[in-house]
């Protein structure tokens, strides 16, 4: 059942930093992503400064700040796929859908973000779309992909 952020925040005890990645867990399961209100909400139940935990949030990869749009498009920035042409991959992709990494597009379809190695090395430049693999990707395999998806969208 769908909770408010207030119900998720007051599962934890009340000025306890330990529980600061846990609870940015739940929220971020919960909403999809971390927006401002839930870090300063989180901040005044932990007694942590709002500054101290976008710090620790943004050290760790699994936490987004922006909401997801249905097709979260992630591009692998991991060395073996930069040797085969990632950058321009994720470039391309910047100037199709005209959002920049870690940005979602205006119409809620489509969300960027680079990641490091998704252990597909050998098949790259990879990315991965709603989980699903797409190996050996160009400018133009990419640019299909992107058609193809806004057609299902
Ligand atoms: S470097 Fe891209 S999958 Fe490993």
């Amino acid at each position: 059942m769908p909770q408010t952020l207030d119900e998720l925040v007051s599962r934890y005890k009340q000025g306890v930093p330990e529980s600061l990645l846990p609870l940015l867990q739940d929220i971020q399961d919960e909403f999809g992503f971390l927006n401002e209100e839930a870090i300063i909400r989180v901040g005044s139940h932990l007694k942590l400064p709002a500054s101290k935990i976008y710090g620790i949030a943004t050290f760790f990869d699994q936490f987004r700040f922006v909401t997801q749009g249905r097709y979260h498009i992630l591009v692998c920035r991991g060395t073996a796929c930069h040797m085969s042409g990632s950058f321009n991959v994720l470039k391309e992709l910047e100037k199709i859908l005209k959002i920049k990494e870690g940005h979602t597009t205006r119409d809620g379809y489509f969300s960027l973000e680079a990641v490091s190695c998704m252990g597909a090395c050998g098949m790259g430049p990879v990315v991965k779309v709603n989980g699903e693999f797409h190996k050996m990707v160009s400018n133009s395999s990419i640019q299909t992909l992107i058609e193809q998806l806004r057609k299902r969208a």
